[in-house]
């Protein structure tokens, strides 16, 4: 048994999971979600700023140009983080503080915030995890062509050069890409995040660009960070036929193709699925020789996100409204987490896996003085890292587990009505409040063991 495999199996029968010494307990954040200071230090503008003004984009007419105000309030945040016991961060970068023309001129007060940022969690010893792309490209880009166009693959390493190479001597883990698949899916084929298009061609055509700076980044990365460990965060949502008949698998069948394997099989080494691109009628006109195996550049770790399984029939309007559900309408399927890592593990064969986020956002009531007895999301995360060390015991390296979200945030299309954080965030005084969650996942990262 290698020195990262679960120990205590005796005592999980009494609901007990005791992970490693060495797994890394982290909470994760994005730019966009958190930051704010949209003006800050000559930041240009991002598609999520653009999309945010487009009347009912936003559910609540919000936008992150507020959000947590991380921007300036990140020595507290660390100081906080501190407090709790975390062992790392996972945080993204955003693109338009560092080229915001998108292409061109490097704006050195970017780097010199995320520089600060670094340098501030490594004093509070907690290890940065850095994501690259969490889905804020600079609207300059969009507008010839965003992920769509090719070029955008270029830019990308121009930004990515700039960044590791002023950091790549001390950030231990990059991630190039967050959820590659909500990029493409609901930015350019359902609209419903930014930039808000609705097109198949332009999907498949940024789905590819996207994986492509992928693989084009990894190298550069090396070169910048020698030390450093390389990887991208896909997210899953493993999907299950709700009856047994030949129309629901094959329902099945394709949503998983679509949502799942579209992304992890070119970079296994596997392409595209073909049965999905069939029926998809997808002419592969973007793909040039050499891309497949650029993709499939090996990475030293897969970030896995992951929320919920999903039922998929012939016809949708069959499936029932989940149950029991987070206040998403996600279903709370802990089994389905499990099942995930065992399957990456049997047919696609990373070498090591974190959780990069996984967590629920729940119906809180803060009482007077803003705390929240979050018993509900204690339930879900303590019934998925029990999972996690199911999957570890059954041979999966799983190295960590960063818990979504550190902090209530801008949830995207769902705006501010959405609560993730194990702490709370009164959005008028910005004040930051531990939930009943955020003790206990402090309790979980200084021992180790899940109760
Ligand atoms: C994921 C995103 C993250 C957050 C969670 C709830 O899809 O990566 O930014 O919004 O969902």
């Amino acid at each position: 048994m290698s020195a990262a495999q679960p120990t205590g199996t005796a005592s999980q029968a009494a609901g007990r999971w005791v992970f490693p010494d060495s797994f890394v307990w982290g909470s994760a954040t994005s730019a966009y979600q958190v930051e704010g200071a949209i003006e800050a230090d000559g930041r240009g503008e991002s598609i999520w700023d653009r999309f945010c003004r487009q009347p009912g984009a936003i559910v609540d007419g919000s936008s992150g140009a507020q959000a947590c105000d991380q921007y300036h309030r990140f020595p507290a945040d660390i100081a906080m983080m501190k407090d709790l016991g975390l062992d790392a961060y996972r945080f993204s970068i955003a693109w338009p503080r560092i080229v915001p023309a998108g292409i061109g001129a490097v704006q050195a007060a970017g780097l010199d915030h995320y520089e600060r940022v670094v340098d501030a969690l490594l004093d509070a010893d907690i290890a940065p995890l850095v994501t690259l792309y969490h889905w804020d490209l600079p609207q300059a880009l969009e507008d010839v062509g965003g992920w769509a166009n090719r070029a955008t693959v270029d830019a990308f390493m121009h930004y990515v050069d700039a960044v590791t190479a002023r950091l790549g001597d001390r950030v231990p883990t990059w991630m190039t890409l967050n959820e590659p698949f909500v990029s493409w899916n609901h930015g350019y084929l359902t609209g419903e995040h930014a930039p808000g298009r609705r097109s198949l061609p332009d999907a498949l055509a940024a789905a590819h660009h996207l994986l492509l700076a992928h693989g084009r980044a990894v190298p550069v990365i090396r070169a910048n960070a020698p030390q450093a460990r390389v990887g991208l965060v896909l997210n899953f949502t493993p999907v299950e036929p709700l009856t047994e008949s030949a129309e629901d698998a094959a329902a099945a069948a394709l949503m998983d193709g679509i949502e799942n394997r579209w992304c992890v099989e070119p970079l296994a080494g596997l392409g595209y699925p073909a049965d999905t691109a069939a029926s998809l009628g997808w002419s592969a006109r973007e793909v040039r020789d050499g891309d497949l195996a650029t993709i499939a550049t090996p990475i030293d770790v897969l970030g896995v996100n992951y929320y919920t399984t999903q039922f998929a029939a012939a016809d949708p309007d069959l499936v029932p409204p989940a149950s029991p559900a987070t206040d998403m309408g996600w279903a709370i399927r802990p089994d389905g987490l499990s099942g995930l890592l065992r399957r990456l593990h049997d047919q696609y064969h990373f070498p090591a896996y974190v959780i990069a986020e996984n967590g629920a956002a729940m119906p809180d009531q803060p009482d007077a003085s803003g705390f929240v007895q979050d018993d509900d999301r204690i339930e879900y995360v303590r019934s998925h890292l029990a999972a996690v060390h199911d999957a570890m015991g059954a041979g999966v390296l799983v190295e960590g587990y960063f818990l979504w979200s550190l902090l209530d945030n801008f949830e995207w299309a769902h705006g501010y009505a959405k609560r993730f954080g194990i702490v709370r965030v009164d959005y008028e005084t910005l004040q930051r409040t531990p939930k009943a969650s955020a003790r206990w996942y402090a309790h979980v990262a200084r021992t180790g063991v899940v109760a």
